[in-house]
């Protein structure tokens, strides 16, 4: 079933390029987005004014990063919450609230049993989920599958980045629904996502040797940081997660201008930081500002190890190593960045002489709460 792969996690992260393609599969007319099983569902668009993404683990991640361009084409409010943490609070949710799961398995129990509770509260629900007939999609008002294929290694890679697609999808379907999104604006984005697939595949083929070799040199490390900005922040928590459960090393993902009230304490000579550089052209400002956080870590020490798009100069200097993505436009950033995030989190682990489909302790679904 490897196929030739060294692990099941070797082949899924090779697939992630089909992943995001097989999601976008049928769902695109004329440069449009059109998602069939959405048809005749406009109603339950219509009269929400509150999204709220639950999910656990690398799904959550993937619902942070749907967040930004969600409320862009919508211009609903979305909040992300953590499924178990989600029904104990009691919740401001009724007939307005879209609830929008996401699970690979449909099975979390975590997950299950918020949106369960969600539908009690008459709010309205809506699954994205990568397994056909699971428990989480029949539970709810709607369903985007995700066209992943089967994922077997325990830590999700290819899931991760066609949820992402499901949920820019959602976004657009809701966008013009709505009205919130100009035609000629969702063509654009939707051209965008067509060419992830593409872009990802040249990460893999350029640059996956190299982080592996790279990530093979730091199979000693203790800790690893991940810094991020806007929609970079959920990929460097996804970074530092992806490293954790692997590689078993001490990893924690900072959004990066909360590094002056605090974790900027933690940097001593030779701590290993991944950079996660939003694109010059489209976000000047922000741009400056990572690099200005790249000056201040290096400063102190720090080895920094830069995702950067191509023709991106003003990063070469700064940083000890660059890894190169294709330009893209900022919502689609984190699809690229993410890539080798996670060919760095196997090589590592793989350096380490560890199964990286079958962590210790993890399961692949929890399906006890
Ligand atoms: C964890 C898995 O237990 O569940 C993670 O180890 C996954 O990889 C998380 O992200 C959520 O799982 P699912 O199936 O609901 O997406």
């Amino acid at each position: 079933e490897k196929g030739g792969w060294s692990s099941f996690m070797a082949k899924e992260v090779s697939e992630e390029p089909d992943a995001v393609a097989n999601t976008l599969r049928g769902r695109i007319r004329d440069g449009q987005v059109v998602i069939p099983e959405l048809d005749g569902l406009d109603e339950l668009f219509a009269g929400i004014s509150r999204i709220i993404v639950i999910a656990c683990g690398t799904a959550a991640y993937a619902g942070q990063v749907g967040k930004y361009a969600i409320e862009q084409w919508t211009r609903i409010p979305v909040d992300v919450e953590l499924a178990h943490e989600f029904r104990y609070r009691d919740p401001v949710i009724g007939p307005d609230t879209l609830v929008v799961s996401i699970s690979q398995s449909g099975e979390t129990m975590d997950t299950l049993m918020a949106v369960k509770y969600a539908r009690e509260r008459g709010a309205k629900t809506l699954s994205i989920c990568n397994t056909q007939g699971a428990t989480i999609p029949r539970e709810s008002d709607a369903i985007v599958y995700t066209h992943a294929g089967p994922e077997v290694a325990v830590a999700s890679t290819k899931a991760f980045v066609a949820q992402i697609t499901a949920l820019y999808l959602m976004g657009l379907h809701i966008g013009r629904i709505r009205g919130s999104v100009a035609a000629a604006d969702a063509a654009e984005h939707v051209r965008e996502l067509e060419a992830i697939p593409g872009k990802i595949a040249q990460i893999l083929e350029r640059e996956q040797p190299r982080i592996e070799q790279f990530a093979s040199w730091m199979a000693d490390t203790r800790s690893v940081l991940f810094l991020g900005r806007h929609v970079g922040y959920p990929i460097a928590l996804e970074g530092a997660l992806k490293l954790k459960e692997l590689a078993y090393i001490h990893a924690e993902g900072f959004a990066a201008g909360e590094l002056k009230h605090g974790p900027i304490a933690l940097i001593e000579p030779g701590q290993p930081v991944f950079v996660i550089v939003p694109s010059p052209r489209k976000s000047a400002e922000m741009h400056k500002k990572v690099i200005s956080s790249i000056e201040e870590i290096r400063a102190r020490g720090a080895r920094v190890i830069a995702i950067a798009e191509e023709g991106d100069a003003a990063v070469l200097p700064k940083a000890d190593e660059v890894l190169r993505i294709p330009l893209a436009d900022p919502f689609f950033e984190p699809l690229l960045a993410v890539v080798p995030l996670h060919i760095f989190a196997m090589g590592l682990a793989t350096a380490k002489g560890l199964d990286v489909d079958q962590p210790r302790n993890l399961a692949k679904s929890v399906t006890v709460e």
